[in-house]
């Protein structure tokens, strides 16, 4: 009664019937986001002047849906999915009660959802998934007694699923994948006795798994995946869940036999029991139903012996539709059966490896469309089959570890689509042929542990797209190493150890700047350590053990600050051994078997250098102890990183069906990878644009979750684009600091066009930059008003003074990031700032490199910074300097604080902006004072200006002095900030 008349008094008579309380909701809803990059709520317009004029007519917006005759002018469906909305959801959405069916998922929306969300009881389906809210889910949820559908899977939630939530009978799907719920399943289920699809994978759940789940007769989905849950599938499962078509353990500790009953699951298509204990042999009728299209059952302790036990690959020739086939990793031995070969021909991924399988696997050409095949670590015998070269989608063929013999078949040059080729440790004795030069997407190729003969092919040194490892170790190559060794500049790993090799190390070595790691040990080489390893700036492994090189061991290997591990033992080695750096830790260099050494550390206990220069000798020592101490830091990182890597890799990764493969080797991401985040470098993913390159928002799976990254695409065409990839590379990888924007992983290879293609992938930071913030465009940003206050604007200068301390006094060498300017200050969504765009960053040490050996770093890598930041003396030719990074950061916070660009024309005679604040300095503050700064009114503004304005404007006023030597440094920058911080704290 009272809401027909609330809906009488409000609509006026001639106007749409459209109710004014959903309209102030839905107008809420719209003021909370912060973010929308495809103007999905531009038609979300209109401004109440009064409760007298109309209500627009809301039902016609974007998303929204109103109730027709039953509920006329009132709200009932929202559906705003994947629009990339950023901000949070108001609470007022509890206001729009008549609400059916609320999607608002694959957005980048944070916080927590609203409790309010319990007001609308009339919901049915609610769709939160794939954004970022996070803490719990509010119980109130549970007074929803008509929802049928739940969805919040994919964010960053936590704590036990409420237990008023389990009293909504209705629910039929509940998804609550991909968080970080934990507790035990215990029987928290059992009401929902309408339940068709559970979705509980990746979470922290852990106890036994109920025996209740397993009695809901409609069930359809179960998957489980990716939790600690223990216990073992009931035997007549099958009977209990007959309609089940996905049934997901993987990654648990699930123990027992696979029960037989399942073949009587007629639906099931995914079934997926990886990495659990599941022992015994595998149900001879499991593929009686033709519908399984994934069958994945790897590392367990699956056994089959005897020919009988082989029965189920017969059975599973019946499903015509099978994708995926995975036993890797259990106790399957002896020949496979024929029936093999009567697989589908739709099979995708054929996983066998680590198995004790035996036999000529001449079966597997049959199989055209196979994408993924490993048979690697079992005893197959025989010749590759020639024609392998017809299995033409193979991108990831891995069939090391065998007894393979004879020759590498020329036609595998024809599958151009591998990415990873391995076929180590078999008995293979041909040469490499020349037509693997042709797999220009490999970035992985691995012929070591064979008998192979010959020459390295120049053709395989020249595959661009070689970016993770090259490993012909342990073979019988000989010759020389060639020159066009040179072109593999974005790889990661050389292994040519082990050979026959001869000759001298080439100089266009210095081009693999990428390496990280160098393995020549165990050849005939000759000559001196190459000059060219100096560029090689990365560097963490170089064994150039047991070979023939003669001379000097080269001063620069003690300056590869990342350099872990030198082997230079058993060459002929002569002269003083360096005594920094990696010289001076004995576990991790090994310099024996060299007699003519001299000098170095105490504890190679070599004889001293004839003509040593002893008043340097107490310096050396500082020295040493130094360098000691950075090398045993390096060390530790490393072991950090290493630690981190293999923990990432034994992480598995699952998400639908690409989940098998997915944590191998994923330490760099490929063009396809980015090109599906990004939506196809859409236009609506792109978040910003320069002449660097192009910035676009994307969803990655890293580290098993769904991560929203920005990727910086650069413009190869740009000058220097390469080089100023390389300075962001050498840079991000060394830092680490939470005011930094960290660098995710790295993207060099090519695009489907042939063209090169490098890219970066980064934190994304969701709040914008400091330049949208302080230059706000009233077209575009529309109704939110974007306005810093006083004290904001001083914590983000803060945030940015500790950064630059942090590069230039706390990591070494030092790092001077070039280009400081507002749009490379990215807020999150707490204002806190972070500081990005190293391109035009430069190490010092590289400048005192670069003087000691001019030829090495030639003058292209020219300085340029952007107009306005460019301190004075850059004009001149002067070097890059930290007092450049200040000049810089003086200028930000002018502009910061008056609101004025530095490029902006200034009249009264104010040359520049500089000279505009000189001008009003010290009395006439407020008049340049941004007017969109806010600040409390209550304050009076003469103290204002006495405890924050004044002394902001000196500090900046005292980075910008003309003289570099003259400028305050940054660690006195930050500790100033922290001063006028403390004041402006009590005065606030
Ligand atoms: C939503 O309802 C609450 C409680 O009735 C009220 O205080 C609030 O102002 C409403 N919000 C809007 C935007 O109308
Ligand atoms: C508010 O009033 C102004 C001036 O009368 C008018 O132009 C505008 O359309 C009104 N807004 C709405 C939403 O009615």
């Amino acid at each position: 009664m009272l809401s027909i008349l609330t809906y009488i008094l409000l609509v006026t008579p001639s106007s749409l019937s459209t109710s004014y309380s959903d309209f102030l909701a839905l107008l809420s809803i719209k003021s909370h986001i912060t973010s929308d990059p495809r103007q999905a709520l531009s038609s979300w317009d209109g401004a109440l002047n009064d409760t007298n004029t109309p209500v627009p007519d809301f039902c016609q917006w974007n998303g929204v849906t109103c109730g027709g005759r039953r509920y006329p002018g009132h709200v009932t469906a929202i559906n705003l999915q994947g629009y990339g909305l950023s901000g949070i959801i108001s609470q007022d959405i509890g206001n729009l009660t008549y609400l059916h069916f609320l999607d608002l998922s694959s957005n980048n929306l944070v916080g927590d959802i609203p409790s309010t969300l319990g007001n609308c009881r009339k919901l049915y389906t609610m769709n939160l998934s794939a954004n970022h809210f996070s803490s719990s889910i509010p119980s109130p949820l549970g007074h929803l007694s008509k929802l049928k559908i739940f969805d919040v899977g994919y964010n960053n939630l936590t704590g036990e699923i409420p237990t008023i939530l389990l009293n909504i009978t209705t629910l039929t799907i509940l998804r609550i994948e991909w968080n970080s719920f934990s507790g035990q399943i215990h029987s928290w289920l059992s009401n929902l006795t309408s339940l068709t699809d559970l979705f509980l994978a990746s979470n922290n759940f852990s106890g036994n798994i109920p025996a209740a789940l397993f009695n809901f007769s409609s069930m359809d989905v179960l998957n489980l995946g990716f939790n600690q849950l223990a216990g073992s599938l009931p035997p007549d499962i099958g009977f209990k869940l007959p309609r089940l078509s996905v049934l997901g353990t993987e990654v648990n500790k699930f123990r027992g036999v696979i029960p037989a009953s399942l073949s009587n699951a007629s639906q099931l298509t995914y079934l997926v029991l990886r990495e659990n204990q599941y022992h015994g042999v595998i149900p001879r009728d499991i593929g009686s139903h033709s519908k399984l299209n994934l069958f994945s059952v790897g590392y367990n302790k699956l056994q089959a012996t005897k020919p009988t036990e082989w029965d189920f690959l017969t059975s599973l020739s019946n499903c015509s539709k099978l994708e995926i086939l995975d036993l890797e990793g259990n106790k399957f031995a002896g020949f496979l059966p024929i029936s093999i070969a009567n697989l589908s021909l739709e099979l995708n991924w054929l996983t066998l490896g680590r198995n004790q399988i035996a036999g000529t696997p001449s079966w597997i050409i049959r199989f055209h469309k196979l994408t993924q095949l490993i048979l690697a670590d079992n005893l197959f015998t025989g010749t590759l089959p020639e024609d392998i070269g017809r299995l033409s989608s193979l991108q990831y063929l891995d069939l090391s570890q065998n007894r393979f013999e004879g020759q590498i078949p020329q036609s595998l040059g024809n599958i151009t689509q591998l990415t990873s080729l391995s076929l180590s440790n078999n008995f293979l004795d041909s040469s490499i042929p020349t037509s693997l030069g042709n797999l220009t997407q490999i970035e992985i190729l691995d012929l070591s542990g064979n008998m192979l003969r010959g020459q390295i092919p120049q053709e395989i040194l020249t595959i661009s797209s070689l970016t993770k490892l090259l490993n012909l170790s342990t073979n019988s190559l000989s010759g020389t190493i060639p020159t066009q060794i040179g072109h593999l500049n974005s790889l990661g790993t050389i292994d040519l150890s082990l050979n026959k090799l001869a000759g001298e190390i080439p100089q266009a070595i210095e081009n693999c700047v990428q390496l990280l790691s160098l393995y020549l040990q165990g050849n005939l080489l000759q000559g001196q350590i190459p000059r060219g390893l100096n560029s090689l700036g990365v560097l963490e492994k170089l064994d150039l053990s047991s070979n023939n090189l003669t001379g000097p061991i080269p001063e620069f290997l003690g300056s590869i600050i990342t350099l872990n591990y030198l082997n230079l033992s058993f060459n002929n080695l002569s002269g003083p051994v360096p005594d920094t750096g990696v010289f001076c830790n004995s576990t991790i260099l090994s310099v024996t078997g060299n007699s003519m050494l001299c000098g170095g550390p105490q504890f190679l206990h070599l004889p001293t250098c004839p003509s040593i220069r002893s008043h340097k000798a107490s310096r050396n020592r500082l020295h040493i102890f130094i360098f000691c101490a950075i090398g045993t830091l390096i060390f530790c990182l490393c072991s950090i990183a290493l630690y981190c890597f293999i923990n990432r890799m034994i992480t598995p990764n699952f998400v639908g069906r690409e989940y098998l493969f997915l944590n191998r080797n994923h330490e760099r991401v490929s063009y396809a990878e980015l090109h599906e985040a990004t939506k196809s470098f859409s236009p609506a993913n792109l978040i910003g644009s320069g002449s660097s390159g192009k910035v676009y928002i994307g969803n990655l799976i890293l580290d098993k979750n769904l991560a929203t990254v920005a990727i910086k695409v650069l413009n190869l065409e740009q000058q220097g684009a390469k080089r100023s990839f390389l300075a962001e590379c050498n840079v991000l990888k060394r830092i680490r600091h939470r005011k930094l924007v960290k660098v995710i992983t790295v993207c060099s290879g090519m695009d489907p066009n042939g063209d090169e293609f490098k890219a970066l992938v980064l934190e994304y930071i969701c709040n914008g930059n400091l330049d949208e913030w302080l230059h706000p465009n009233t077209m575009t940003d529309g109704m939110i008003s974007r306005r810093l206050s006083l004290m904001r604007r001083l914590h983000i200068a803060l945030d940015v003074a500790e950064a630059l301390d942090y590069l230039h006094y706390h990591i070494d060498p030092p790092i001077v990031h070039c280009d400081i300017k507002p749009s490379n200050i990215l807020l999150d969504d707490n204002f806190a700032a972070h500081v990005t765009d190293f391109g035009l960053a430069k190490i010092m040490q590289s400048e005192a490199c670069k003087k000691n050996h001019p030829e090495i770093e030639g003058s292209s890598f020219a300085v340029n910074g952007t107009i306005g930041y460019v301190p004075p003396e850059y004009g001149s030719g002067s070097d890059v300097s930290m007092a450049g990074d200040i000049y810089s950061y003086g200028v930000l916070l002018l502009e910061m604080f008056t609101g004025r660009r530095p490029t902006d024309s200034f009249n009264d005679g104010a040359e520049n902006l500089v000279s505009y604040v000189k001008e009003a300095y010290p009395n006439n503050l407020l008049e340049i004072l941004d007017v969109t700064a806010t600040y409390s009114r209550d304050i009076d503004i003469q103290n204002i200006i006495d405890i924050l304005i004044y002394p902001i404007f000196r500090l900046a006023l005292a980075c910008c002095h003309d003289s570099p030597k003259q400028r305050m440094k940054m660690h006195k920058v930050v500790e100033e900030l922290n001063a006028i911080k403390r004041h402006a704290v009590q005065m606030f």
